[in-house]
């Protein structure tokens, strides 16, 4: 059994998310997936944030795309976290494909709307070979769809709110490897379904191990967690089994 448990915006339970500490923590801790956020700076680099604003996770104000990566790189991404954490930086996407590419399988989530993304993204991931070492993933179909043409050989992973047989049909329509969903709405009736057509299904949202556990039963492949080490430790007992009986008679 394989269930890839996938460091969502790093150990970001532990460390500042989408940072290089949160990212060597699960490493560390024996994560093989790290999740990152993707955006375009304001002179279009791809960075890793994620949300549209810099306000919640570093010391600066205002738009990710309103900052250059120099002024970007000047802000403080780990302090609102804890002190220990104060200069960590916001990555660029180029940071990180060089410092995990063949240590971590990196699933790199097309998180704003610029249509320049896909091929920001594709361009470094081709400059430095790492077309084997990632997945693509987003809420927005039309980023998927762009990054295709320019990386046909990487798996596409749709994030979706919702969960039924039409949006599998819609995700094997649209030629995605994995629909992506929150894991409260997961059932083994629509694993199969996706299964059926051809489509994996990764989970996102876990709350807690036993939720991951359900999950692990209801044929889903993957899940991103917050909680890497915790989550490891968890499948690895389940998968355990009970202790095998003695052989011995006595
Ligand atoms: O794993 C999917 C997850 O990253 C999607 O939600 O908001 O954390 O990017 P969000
Ligand atoms: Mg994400």
């Amino acid at each position: 059994m394989t269930f890839l448990l996938i460091a969502h915006r790093g150990a970001s339970a532990e460390a500042p998310e989408n940072t290089l500490a949160a990212f060597d923590l699960a490493l560390e801790q024996g994560a093989k997936a790290l999740e990152l956020d993707v955006r375009l700076s304001a002179d279009g680099v791809p960075v890793a944030i994620h949300d549209a604003t810099v306000e919640r996770t570093t010391d600066g104000h205002g738009p990710v795309a309103g900052h250059t990566l120099a002024q970007l790189k000047a802000l403080d991404a780990g302090s609102w976290f804890g002190p220990r954490f104060a200069g960590e930086r916001v990555p660029a996407l180029e940071e990180v494909l060089v410092r995990y590419r063949g240590k971590a399988r990196l699933q790199i989530e097309l998180k704003s709307e610029e249509v320049e993304l896909p091929a920001g993204v594709a361009a470094l991931v081709r400059q430095h070979k790492a077309e084997h070492d990632i997945i693509l993933s987003s809420f927005i179909k039309a980023q998927l769809e762009r990054a295709r043409p320019l990386l046909p050989e990487v798996p596409l992973a749709w994030l979706v709110r919702r969960f039924n047989n039409e949006v599998i049909q819609e995700a094997a329509e649209a030629g995605f490897q994995s629909c992506c969903q929150p894991a409260a709405l997961v059932t083994a009736e629509l694993v199969r379904e996706a299964k059926a057509r051809g489509l994996t299904v990764v989970a996102w949202g876990v709350r807690s191990v036993e939720e991951l556990g359900r999950l692990v039963g209801c044929g889903a492949v993957a899940a991103t967690v917050d909680w890497p080490d915790r989550a490891r430790k968890n499948i690895e007992r389940k998968f355990a089994g009970p202790a095998r009986p003695s052989t011995r008679s006595g």
